[in-house]
C-alpha cells in the first residue's frame, strides 16, 4: 500500500542518516579498490536502493551486474540451499567482485553467494551491506563494507519489503506488529 496510514512503528534510520553513511561507505571502497575496475552486484531485488545510491558515490571504475536467488525448501529462508532465478550475463573470471546487498539476516544467502563467485573464478570477492542484523545470523560472514548494525526487527523501506510493499521508501523503518500479525 503506498499510503502508509500507521503501517510504519517508527523510522529506524532517516534518508539522511542513509546518505551520509552511504558517503563512508564509498569513501572505503574508494580506499580499498584505489583506480581498479570493480564488478558490483546487486541482489535483486532489495538491493537495487543501495546499489544506485552507492555506485554514484564511488569514484573507482565501476559496472554492474544483478542477480535474483532465493533460498530452496520448506517456504523459510533456512534451509542455506540457494536456486538462482537470474543469473549473471558477466563472466567473473579474474573479476574484482563487489557484492552489495541490503541487508545480512541470516547471512545464508550472502555465504552461498560469495563461495559461488569464488568458485567461477572471480579475483576477489567482497561484501558492503547496509544493514546487519547480528542477532539473527546463523552462519558467519565478512563483511568489508558495513552501513548499520540493526536489531532482530521486521525493517522495511531502502529496497526492503513486507510483502513486496514498502520499497520504496527513502528510509528505513520499522513494520507495527499489526501489519504482520505480530
Ligand atoms: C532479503 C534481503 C537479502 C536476504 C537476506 O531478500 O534482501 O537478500 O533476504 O537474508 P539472509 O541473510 O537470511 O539470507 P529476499 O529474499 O527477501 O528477496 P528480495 O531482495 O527480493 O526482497
Ligand atoms: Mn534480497
Ligand atoms: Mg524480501
Amino acid at each position: 500500500a503506498k499510503d502508509m496510514g500507521n503501517d510504519l512503528e517508527k523510522i529506524l534510520l532517516t534518508e539522511e542518516q542513509l546518505q551520509n553513511k552511504l558517503d563512508e561507505m564509498a569513501r572505503d571502497i574508494d580506499e580499498v579498490y584505489g583506480s581498479e575496475d570493480i564488478l558490483v552486484i546487486g541482489v535483486l531485488r532489495g538491493a537495487v536502493m543501495v546499489v544506485a545510491d552507492l555506485v554514484r558515490k564511488i569514484h573507482a571504475p565501476v559496472t554492474m551486474d544483478w542477480m535474483a536467488v532465493s533460498s530452496y525448501g520448506s517456504g523459510t529462508k533456512s534451509s542455506g540451499v540457494v536456486r538462482i532465478l537470474k543469473d549473471l550475463d558477466t563472466d567473473v573470471m579474474e573479476r574484482d567482485v563487489l557484492i552489495i546487498e541490503d541487508i545480512i539476516d541470516s547471512g545464508l544467502t550472502l555465504s552461498w553467494l560469495k563461495s559461488n563467485l569464488e568458485s567461477r573464478g572471480a579475483r576477489s570477492v567482497r561484501i558492503a551491506t547496509m544493514l546487519r542484523k547480528p542477532e539473527a545470523a546463523k552462519v558467519e560472514i565478512d563483511v568489508d563494507f558495513l552501513g548499520f548494525d540493526i536489531p532482530n526487527e521486521f525493517v522495511v523501506g531502502y529496497g526492503l519489503d513486507y510483502a513486496e510493499d514498502y520499497r520504496h521508501l527513502p528510509f528505513i523503518g520499522t513494520l507495527a506488529p499489526h501489519v504482520y500479525g505480530g
